[in-house]
This record gives C-alpha cells, sequence and structure tokens, in this order.
C-alpha cells in the first residue's frame, strides 16, 4: 500500500504539486491524469525518491519512504517511462536484465528471467533476445520497457504515459496485455496518462489532478457517472454517458437468446409468432450465421385478410461482424448494436457459438444513470 500525506513539491516559487493525500491499495491500478504540468510525473518520482518531497509523507506498507535506503527502495519499485529509454548499445534481454545485474545476480539466471519476461509479454525469446532496440517497433520497444520494469519483480509498478508514444491502436493491443499481466501479477500500480479513455479502461481508480491538486479520487465509473465540478465535467467530456459505458462488462449483462437451426427456418417461418423476439440462425456446429427478419405484406389487402401469418426469412451475418465477447465493453455491444441497426448483439464464445444476447433497453437503462 501506497499512501501520501500532506505532501507537498515545491521548486522556488513554483508549487508543482500542493499537499496531496491519498492512498494506493496493495494490487490496486491507480491511475493519475490531468492537463499538462499539473505535476502528475513529479507525484509519481516522488515515490522512489526520484525526486524528494518539500514536505508531507510518503509511506510503502507504513514505512516512510524518506527513511529507505534509496537502493533498497528502488530495487522494490518498478519504473516504466514515456520515452522507454532501452540503451541502445545493449540487447534487448540485456536491457531486460539490467537491474538483476545491478543486483548481482550471475548471467544464467537474469538470462532466464529475461527470456520469463519475453514470454510473459508476448515476444517470442528466441526472435527478440537478441536484437538490439533499434530494431524493434515503438510498441515493442514498450513492451520490453514493461519487462525491465518487471524484472526484479517488485510489487510496486510506476508507469509515466508508458504507452503514450504509440499509435492508439497499438496502445490498445498493449492496454489489453498489461490488463492480462496485472490479473497474474497484482502489482501495486501508479500509472500516469493523458488519454481517458486508458485510464477508464485500465483504472480501478483515478485521481484527477490539476494545479498540483487533487480534484477528484474515485473509480471510473463513479467519476464519469458523478463529476465533483465543472472541471471534471469538462475533463471528461460530453461524451461522460458513452465513455462510463466502457466501465461495464458483456458478460454482467447477457440475457437469453432465441435461436434456431437453420433447418428450421422454414418451418418457424410458418408457425404462429405474436411477439418480434430476435432470433438467431445456427449453422453447422452451432455457429452463427444470420438473424431471422419478418417480411411484411407488400399490399394492403394483403396484410388485412384474416388469419395473416408472419413469414421470415434469414439475413446471413458473418458473427466476427455482429458478435461480441463476454469480456467486451458494454460501450463496443452499443457500437456493434447500431452498426448493424439491431435490437440485440449476439454474445458469442471463441467458437462463434452463442451464448446469450445483450438488448438495446438493457443499454438505455444504464445510460439513464447517467442522463
Ligand atoms: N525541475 C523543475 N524546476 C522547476 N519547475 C519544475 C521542474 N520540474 C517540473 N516543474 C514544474 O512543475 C509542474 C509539474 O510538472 P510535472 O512534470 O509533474 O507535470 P506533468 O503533470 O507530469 O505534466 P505532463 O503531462 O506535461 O508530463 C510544472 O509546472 C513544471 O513546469
Ligand atoms: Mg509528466
Amino acid at each position: 500500500m501506497i499512501e501520501f500525506t500532506g505532501v507537498s513539491k515545491r521548486y522556488g516559487d513554483t508549487v508543482a504539486v500542493d499537499s496531496i493525500s491519498l492512498r494506493v491499495e496493495a494490487g490496486e491500478v491507480c491511475v493519475l491524469i490531468g492537463p499538462s504540468g499539473c505535476g502528475k510525473t513529479t507525484t509519481l518520482k516522488m515515490v522512489n525518491r526520484m525526486l524528494n518531497a518539500s514536505s508531507g509523507v510518503i509511506t510503502i506498507d507504513g514505512r516512510d519512504v524518506a527513511s529507505l535506503p534509496v537502493e533498497q527502495l528502488r530495487r522494490s519499485i518498478g519504473y516504466v517511462i514515456q520515452s522507454v529509454g532501452l540503451l541502445p548499445h545493449l540487447s534487448v534481454r540485456d536491457n531486460i536484465a539490467i537491474v538483476p545485474r545491478l543486483n548481482g545476480v550471475d548471467r544464467r539466471t537474469r538470462y532466464k528471467r529475461a527470456d520469463e519476461l519475453l514470454d510473459l509479454i508476448g515476444l517470442d525469446p528466441a526472435q527478440y533476445r537478441l536484437k538490439y532496440p533499434h530494431e524493434l517497433s515503438g510498441g515493442e520497444a514498450q513492451r520490453i520497457g514493461v519487462a525491465r520494469a518487471l524484472a526484479a519483480d517488485p510489487p510496486i509498478l510506476l508507469m509515466d504515459e508508458p504507452f503514450g508514444a504509440v499509435d492508439p491502436l497499438n496502445r490498445e493491443v498493449l492496454q489489453t496485455e498489461f490488463l492480462r499481466l496485472q490479473r497474474a501479477l497484482k502489482k501495486t500500480v501508479m500509472f500516469v496518462t493523458h488519454d481517458l479513455d486508458e485510464a477508464i479502461r485500465i483504472a480501478d481508480t483515478v485521481i484527477l489532478i490539476k494545479d498540483g491538486r487533487i480534484v477528484q479520487h474515485a473509480t471510473p465509473e463513479q467519476i464519469l457517472a458523478r463529476p465533483r465540478d465543472q472541471f471534471v465535467r469538462d475533463f471528461v467530456g460530453k461524451d461522460r454517458a458513452l465513455k462510463r459505458l466502457s466501465c461495464f462488462a458483456v458478460r454482467d449483462y447477457i440475457r437469453q437468446a432465441r435461436q434456431i437451426s437453420q433447418q428450421d427456418v422454414a418451418a418457424y417461418s410458418n408457425g404462429e409468432h405474436d411477439e418480434e423476439p430476435v432470433v438467431w440462425v445456427n449453422g453447422p456446429a452451432g455457429v452463427l450465421v444470420g438473424v431471422l427478419q419478418r417480411i411484411t405484406a407488400q399490399s394492403g389487402a394483403a396484410a388485412l385478410s384474416a388469419g395473416a401469418r408472419a413469414s421470415f426469412r434469414m439475413i446471413s451475418l458473418k458473427p466476427e461482424d455482429v458478435g461480441v465477447a463476454p469480456m467486451s465493453s458494454m460501450k463496443e455491444a452499443l457500437s456493434r448494436l447500431l452498426g448493424q441497426g439491431m435490437r440485440a448483439v449476439p454474445v458469442l464464445d471463441e467458437r462463434n457459438c452463442i451464448i446469450g444476447e445483450v438488448r438495446l433497453p438493457d443499454i438505455e437503462e444504464l445510460n439513464q444513470a447517467v442522463l
């Protein structure tokens, strides 16, 4: 657990951090966000004493960081910086193993550790261990930066805009990977970003900072639903209702889906159906292949004739275009739904078989809480 009590940092007359108090629980991802120059990096750097606080106390598990020897302190804290900071003349594995080397770990052990970490971050050790930084893409270099911070297995990670230099698409890949890693490793993380979507995606709690002070410290969902003041409201933007949908996972809103197999389409079409549920159609091996659509009678006379039956035809669907996974966010479900112009989205397993569906009224209800 990391705790700040009345911590300030002054540079002459400039107050970079102004008496902040906060707590980051063990295993939590705490995201610091706010305008440029508000004091995020300064806050982070005081934890491992790359900067010393001007006043106030920072403790880690109850121990004042000012009282710990700096080397011992930094050994328990991994630090990832925005510019990655890989050493150009060292291979990937030597970059990753740099802290273990400083700690006197023998070569065999630290190279083994470097390979393990490459595996962990999703890069093939055989292919990457001997590469040099200039042979890496931006995203790969960022991953190596994360691996290096993890090399000594520290319980705490400080990450200063670790994915800031990566294009939006690759950034999402890195965020997903970070979440997967974090689920397994459960580090205590302080993470700085400019990107609200990134904060919403990865944070357990978000700290919004302005002029060196904490404006709001809450879960992403709370910040979006109940911004404390106009500054927060402006910061999170007009589409906060939509953004807030990213905080909810599809798996919590799955409803039973009506589904029939492809052979039964004709029989279904001839049956009596009062209400109009969404009916999904499964092909061989239960894989989603389409959805039924009601064919409305063309002429008024036909529509009026007594006992007229609805008839249906199947519209073909590509599961990967229409479906969402249980892990997807409700925001993704909504964008799929709007993209397809349907009232429900199928929730699919890895084989593209239907688990259930997410319905528009459920998404609308979630949004009502904000509007
Ligand atoms: N060495 C320094 N001397 C004087 N002022 C400094 C120094 N370092 C930072 N500052 C000032 O402290 C304030 C906070 O800086 P900090 O780097 O923490 O901001 P930040 O929130 O990380 O910004 P960004 O999002 O641009 O990285 C800024 O006003 C900055 O100009
Ligand atoms: Mg900064």
